[in-house]
């Protein structure tokens, strides 16, 4: 069996060079003589080498038909905040803010400091940085409120709802997604530093997956509860993508090739959870928890048999499992869920960030919540507790902003 340290990259010739020429910059330098070597040492190429190879140099364009952050494979760390504008912020307002915030995006993506940035070094890695901008119906009103589509707003109620201000509802979201924890931070901060003249966070919401490289690419996340979780999902791959998700011609035309995002924050109960047994735990979705697959049998991607039943009579897949409740016969009824975990920093509040995207969610989180709503298992150990809704405009060119179209209209 081969030893784990010759499983990684062999030392290539000139690391073997500088790793002896350290050691003797070393002794040199005990000598008093080292301090040019040691300087050498720090060479920006090998840096530069070194981010490449661990991929902290990924990066995902910012200009383009529609945002970035979407149709994005989902990146480890997620920040969504909710701000809500001043009072005095007019029209010229938004349009300063935007026009900021969406060049200190497109240069913080690329791997560029912002404007004054404090901590340019910070920058450097954006490892798959992507933020994406969305706009309550507070916003949209300030500059046309004529141009707010009629599901932009708070949801129905639902029964099983038990919904906080705190968590729900503002006039700006910011979603920032990366494989690095600090490029987000960093990000984050520059974003919101120009963003203090104009509003005020209202929440901000932290969520995670695996970290990038644990698992293959394209591996379905696990949420706290172990579930293989999102499974059947549209992927930018299929042909009916476009339709379910982008903004099209029944929409305001500002919104074309945009969408709309509707994040819950769904508190999960883990300690009750842990009182069910792997049978109950998997009877409650309709799914095998090891590798996602039907109850039915096969493997993760098999179409689940919603008709099979078992030598009793019973369905295999029961009536309240979450899966056949959430299935619909009517393809235009399907989102696009792109979670991920959260937890509180003392632990006592876990869960998941359900976000998903979709041109309408009337017409298709709405009536899948419904059916949720009424009956789901899943409803023993879940609640449903923030609750937003934003406009997501579509993406800008080179020397434009996020949400231009809006003035344009
Ligand atoms: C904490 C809350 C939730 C948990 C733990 C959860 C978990 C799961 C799991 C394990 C699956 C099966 C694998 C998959 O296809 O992804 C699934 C499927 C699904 N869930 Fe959820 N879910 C939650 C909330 C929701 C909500 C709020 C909605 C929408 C209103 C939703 C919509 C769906 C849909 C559409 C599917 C695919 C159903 C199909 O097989 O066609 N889920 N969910």
């Amino acid at each position: 069996m081969e030893r784990p340290a010759e499983n990684g990259p062999r030392p290539s010739r000139r690391r073997v060079l500088l790793g002896g020429a350290a050691a003797a910059g070393v002794g040199a330098m005990t000598l008093g003589g080292g301090d040019a070597l040691i300087r050498s040492l720090r060479a920006p190429a090998e840096t530069v080498a070194n981010a490449e190879r661990v991929h902290g140099g990924r990066t995902y364009p910012f200009h383009g038909a529609h945002q970035e952050g979407v149709a994005t494979p989902p990146q480890a760390h997620a920040r969504f905040i909710g701000v809500d504008l001043k009072k005095d912020v007019d029209a010229d307002g938004v349009r300063r803010l935007l026009t900021l915030l969406s060049d200190d995006a497109s240069r913080l993506t690329r791997g560029e400091s912002a404007l004054a940035d404090t901590e340019p070094e910070l920058a450097t890695a954006p490892s798959g940085l992507t933020v994406t901008f969305g706009f309550g119906p507070g916003l949209v009103e300030r500059v046309d409120p004529k141009a707010v589509p009629d599901w932009l707003g708070p949801l129905p109620e639902f029964e099983t709802d038990r919904l906080e201000e705190r968590w729900s509802h503002g006039d700006l979201l910011l979603q920032v997604c990366s494989d690095d924890p600090l490029t987000l931070s960093h990000a984050v901060r520059m974003l919101l530093k120009d963003s203090r003249a104009f509003g005020e966070v209202r929440w901000s919401q932290e969520g995670f997956r695996r970290a990038y490289g644990t698992e293959p690419d394209g591996t379905t996340m696990r949420n706290l509860f172990g579930q293989v979780d999102g499974t059947v999902n549209p992927g930018p791959e299929d042909e009916d993508f476009d339709p379910l998700v982008w903004c099209g011609a029944e929409s305001p035309g500002w919104l074309r090739g945009g969408t709309a995002l509707v994040l819950r924050r769904i508190s999960m109960d883990l300690d009750e959870w842990d009182r069910l047994d792997r049978p109950g735990r998997e009877d409650s979705v309709g799914r095998r928890l090891d590798d996602g697959a039907p109850l039915t049998g096969g493997s993760e991607h098999d179409e689940p048999d919603l008709e099979a039943t078992t030598p009793l009579g019973f369905p295999v897949i029961a009536e309240y499992a979450h899966i056949r409740r959430a299935r619909s016969e009517d393809p235009d009824e399907r989102i696009l869920r792109r979670a991920y975990n959260y937890e509180s920093a003392t632990g006592e509040d876990a869960g998941l960030l359900f976000a998903c995207y979709q041109r309408d969610p009337d017409r298709q989180f709405v009536p899948i919540q419904r059916r949720l709503d009424e009956l789901d298992l899943l409803n023993e150990w879940i609640t449903h507790i923030g609750s937003a809704v934003f406009a997501l405009p579509p993406g800008c060119s080179e020397g434009g902003f996020v949400g231009q179209t809006l003035f344009e209209g």
